[in-house]
């Protein structure tokens, strides 16, 4: 991609070499939450696919989906729901296990965080391998939300994410790399 055409914002993503291992690239969104007008940019580019789509509440996944989803939810006037890595929500909770490339991990959400056939946005920083959106779409649907979109900031082209996303389900990414 040429810098042409990227929009504005997308300058101040940063790309780390080997972290958290050797031979991955990280995104950094950091300095784009530093920066008031590139974060606000990228907001509205996130927001936007959504506004004629009834949507009840929003789910952000851990931990940089909190961020961003907790943005939009406010933007949005929606409710926000946690989606948690094990072991950190009180009550009764609802657990979905997915692979990693090497391992296994979990997530969890409040048994009674929304009513039955909620329409949820699912909101994540990063699309990349799809194994985290994949899980969590998993984990609504144990609560039989009904996911009606997925909004995520980067999408890493390439990794085989998208085609882990359910078919006829919209996932918007502000930006495709
Ligand atoms: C990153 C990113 C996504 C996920 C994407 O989270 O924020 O949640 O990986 O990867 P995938 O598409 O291959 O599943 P990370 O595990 O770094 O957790 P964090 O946000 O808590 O740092």
């Amino acid at each position: 991609k040429t810098m042409q055409d990227m929009p504005a914002w997308a300058a101040q993503l940063r790309d780390v070499a080997d972290f958290p291992r050797p031979g991955i690239v990280f995104k950094d969104i950091n300095p784009l939450l530093a920066h008031p007008q590139a974060r606000a940019q990228a907001l509205t580019s996130m927001v936007a696919p959504w506004q004629r789509v009834g949507i009840g509440a929003v789910l952000g996944v851990e931990a940089r989906g909190f961020i961003l989803g907790t943005a939009m939810a406010m933007q949005m006037a929606l409710p926000f729901v946690p989606v948690r890595k094990p072991g950190k929500l009180p009550g009764a909770v609802v657990s979905q296990h997915y692979a990693l490339e090497y391992g296994s991990d979990c997530i969890q959400i409040q048994a009674d965080a929304l009513p039955a056939g909620t329409r949820v946005l699912i909101v994540d920083d990063v699309l990349a391998t799809g194994g985290t959106l994949a899980a969590t779409v998993a984990l609504a649907r144990q609560l039989q939300l009904e996911v009606v979109g997925g909004a995520v900031l980067i999408e890493l082209d390439g990794l085989g994410g998208r085609a882990r996303w359910p078919v006829g389900v919209p996932l918007h990414a502000s930006l495709v790399v």
